[in-house]
């Protein structure tokens, strides 16, 4: 399986990679977690990703398309993979399409997830994710733990600095100018397939899995 999750924030794209991943037995190559990540080790990357990421602005096309270009071109990635969060602008889409391209590794499908905003709105709210691990939870739906650690690995749990409010908003404005164009993209290219992302996790991965023929 070699495929794209695409949507706004919040849509489920990790909840639902995670899951496709280990059905598949591919990794899920979350860009966002990737530079979270850095972020923690303090690494030069995660400093220069944080002001960017704070701001609900996207990290700049370079920086993103080298760590893709790493990333996919390790062991683990040659059976395939889930995207989640990259590509999210129209440079980023055509440097991936290059490099699945010299690698001969084609595309299956572009997975784009339809979720209205108020509901997006809910659930960044309710999120609370685990910096060690980055496991998503949200009160409502998928409660954390009484002692607010994490199932998997035991960390405290957080809420993003970026789901406060006025950055959502940031956020969902970034993604309609910059990101949403990648669904005509990929439509004029026969990739696409919109799927319903309401109602429960197991519901919305059925529809998935049924988009990709499986
Ligand atoms: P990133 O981490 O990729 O954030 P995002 O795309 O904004 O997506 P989210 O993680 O907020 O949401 P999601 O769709 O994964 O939803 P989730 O499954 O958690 O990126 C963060 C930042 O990094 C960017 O703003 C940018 O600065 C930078 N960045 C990353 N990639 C980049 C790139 N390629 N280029 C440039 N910059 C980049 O679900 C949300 C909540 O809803 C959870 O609480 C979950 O439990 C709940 N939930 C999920 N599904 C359901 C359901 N069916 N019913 C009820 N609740 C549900």
């Amino acid at each position: 399986m070699r495929t794209i999750l695409l949507g706004p924030p919040g849509a489920g794209k990790g909840t639902q990679a995670q899951v496709l991943a280990q059905r598949a037995g591919v990794p899920q190559v979350a860009t966002g977690d990737i530079l979270r990540r850095a972020r923690e080790e303090g690494t030069d990357l995660g400093r220069r990703a944080q002001s960017y990421m704070d701001r609900g602005e996207l990290v700049p096309d370079e920086v993103m398309i080298g760590i893709i270009e790493q990333r996919l071109q390790e062991a683990d990635a040659r059976e395939g993979f889930v995207l989640d969060g990259f590509p999210r602008t129209v440079p980023q889409a055509e440097a991936l399409g290059e490099l699945l391209l010299g690698l001969g590794m084609p595309l299956d499908a572009v997975l784009a997830l339809d979720v209205p905003e108020e509901v997006i709105v809910r659930r960044l709210a309710g999120r609370r994710t685990c910096p060690g691990c980055g496991r998503s939870y949200h009160v409502e739906s998928d409660p954390p733990p009484a002692d607010g650690r994490c199932q998997n690995c035991g960390r405290e749990l957080v809420t993003r600095p970026d789901d406060r409010a006025e950055t959502v908003r940031e956020r969902l404005g970034v993604y309609r100018r910059q990101t949403e164009p990648l669904k005509e993209y990929y439509q004029a290219r026969g990739l696409l397939r919109q799927v319903d992302g309401l109602g429960t996790v197991e519901e919305v991965t059925e529809r998935l899995q049924s988009a990709l023929g499986r």
